[in-house]
């Protein structure tokens, strides 16, 4: 790599950083609720949902499919899971974020994405001008595998058709993937992220984007970059739509 390649990467990925968060540089160990929450433009959705249902602006056939759903006992993990986490967002929303599956403070509270990695997902939401009221998110799983590990394959084929339903009522114009299993399920490979990322991909006729997980981005941050560019195709595609 030149040395000008170099310095345009640096700069790229500054610019990225400014417009994720804001002007203001801090370090890992200032990162608290309180500062995020003071920098956030708008306020996480964990701070301001009641916690009663796990949906919030629902529609009566979204909000039946939730109390269809709600005591799901398909596999083991409803032995372990604290909630069940249907999904949130609007049900008329244009796009559908998908995650991988529900952690610690997710099982907790039975809302998708309120821990750090969902506070990384508010401040990628706000880069291309959305919010959580704006979107709906959902997980391929809607129970917490123990210790997070990774889903297994009878728990994604258990799972799966819920997210199809979901899909299927809420009728995005455009699916973000985030992370491999996302990714994976919705368009049934087994092809690895770094080969699905960059295209626009289909699934029964709805563009999907691919991305990272925002929780592998909290752990390798040199990935943000690939993750603005991600997130720009998402912004130009909903202009278009
Ligand atoms: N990771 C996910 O994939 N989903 C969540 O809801 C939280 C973390």
């Amino acid at each position: 790599m030149s040395e000008k390649e170099i310095f345009e990467q640096i700069e790229n990925y500054f610019k990225w950083y400014q417009k994720i968060y804001g002007s203001s540089l801090y370090l890992k160990h200032e990162i608290s609720d309180v500062n995020i929450v003071a920098q956030a433009p708008v306020q996480p959705a964990s701070q301001k949902v009641t916690r009663v249902s796990g949906y919030s602006q629902t529609s009566p056939e979204l909000q039946e499919f939730y109390l269809q759903i709600k005591d799901c006992r398909k596999c083991e993990l409803h032995k372990t899971r604290k909630n069940f986490v249907f999904g949130y967002g609007n049900a008329n929303a244009k796009v559908m974020f998908v995650g991988e599956a529900p952690g610690k403070e997710e099982d907790e509270q039975g809302l998708p994405f309120v821990g750090p990695a969902g506070k990384l997902l508010d401040k990628m939401l706000f880069s291309v001008g959305l919010k959580r009221e704006d979107v709906y998110i959902a997980n391929v799983l809607k129970c917490r595998p123990p210790m997070n590990r990774n889903p297994r394959p009878d728990e994604v084929m258990q799972c799966e058709p819920y997210l199809k339903k979901q899909l299927e009522l809420i009728k995005p114009r455009l699916i973000v993937a985030l992370g491999l299993y996302a990714a994976q399920s919705l368009l049934k490979t087994q092809q690895t992220l770094s080969k699905m990322r960059g295209s626009i991909h289909q699934y029964e006729n709805i563009p999907i984007i691919i991305t990272y997980h925002p929780a592998a981005l909290l752990r390798n941050p040199m990935w943000k970059q690939q993750a603005w560019e991600d997130l720009k195709q998402v912004k130009k595609l909903l202009q278009k739509t």
